[in-house]
């Protein structure tokens, strides 16, 4: 089992899209067993999901589980999933960190073999975005002492042609961590999310969104393949 989080230091970078863009995906074309654990304190997920309900109607079967919990709650979820054998991966929306973090949201981190963290590029976010990923870095090292595998990248959200870009490539390599070479875009499609619509059922959403998630799988070391959908 995995468990993968999108965190980030700055809000409205894209952690919580982030993390229903990849379930929707993986949850509709693999065979991987989705839950998300939504931890952060917004709840946002866990109120879309409630919107989609309501809009799509209770009848709905959504393609992946979701759970509201705090830190603490998270953790013993997370433990009762792998006595179960329940899920192959499990997401977690964290709060937003600062790097002051409680114990619980510490020990909740420490469960969490991967990282994803999306970035805005704008000067100041790849600033802050820095501190934070040194962090990531140092958690990195620690596990892999202890001969933990973990897999932490960055990726450029909201892209456009902007000066502000040349700042991430700087910070990640600065501070060693990779960043994807596929981009999301400044873009309506990433805009509209929502808890059961896979951006792999619309082509503009293939030629965005597919090269991403390749290279999610492969660089997380995802043991599955993709069934892409060919309509529309
Ligand atoms: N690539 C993108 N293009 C357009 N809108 C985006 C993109 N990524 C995120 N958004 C929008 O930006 C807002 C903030 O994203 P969100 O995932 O809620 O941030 P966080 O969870 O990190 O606070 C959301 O309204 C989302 O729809
Ligand atoms: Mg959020």
């Amino acid at each position: 089992m995995r468990i993968i989080c999108a965190s980030t230091m700055k809000g409205g970078a894209g952690k919580t899209a982030t993390t229903c863009w990849l379930a929707n995906v993986l949850a509709k074309h693999s065979d991987q067993r989705i839950l998300v654990i939504d931890a952060d304190n917004q709840k946002s997920i866990t109120d879309l999901r409630e919107e989609d309900k309501e809009i799509v109607g209770e009848g709905l079967k959504f393609d992946w589980d979701l759970k509201t919990a705090n830190p603490e709650e998270a953790q013993a979820i997370i433990e009762d999933a792998y006595e179960n054998d329940k899920y192959d991966i499990i997401f977690i929306d964290m709060p937003r960190m600062t790097g002051l973090e409680d114990d619980a949201i510490i020990a909740l981190l420490a469960m969490a073999d991967s990282f994803i963290i999306p970035v805005k590029p704008a000067r100041t976010d790849a600033l802050a975005t820095g501190h934070f990923m040194a962090t990531m870095a140092d958690l990195k090292k620690i596990r892999e002492d202890e001969g933990m595998p973990t897999y932490i990248y960055a990726f450029h959200n909201f892209y456009r042609n902007i000066k502000e870009n040349s700042y991430l490539p700087e910070f990640a390599e600065g501070i060693g961590i990779e960043l994807f070479d596929s981009k999301i875009k400044l873009k309506k499609i990433y805009e509209n999310y929502n808890t059961h619509t896979s951006l792999l059922e619309s082509a503009e959403g293939r030629d965005e969104f597919l090269p991403f998630v390749y290279e999610f799988i492969q660089k997380y070391e995802l043991e599955t393949q993709l069934t892409i959908p060919t309509s529309k």
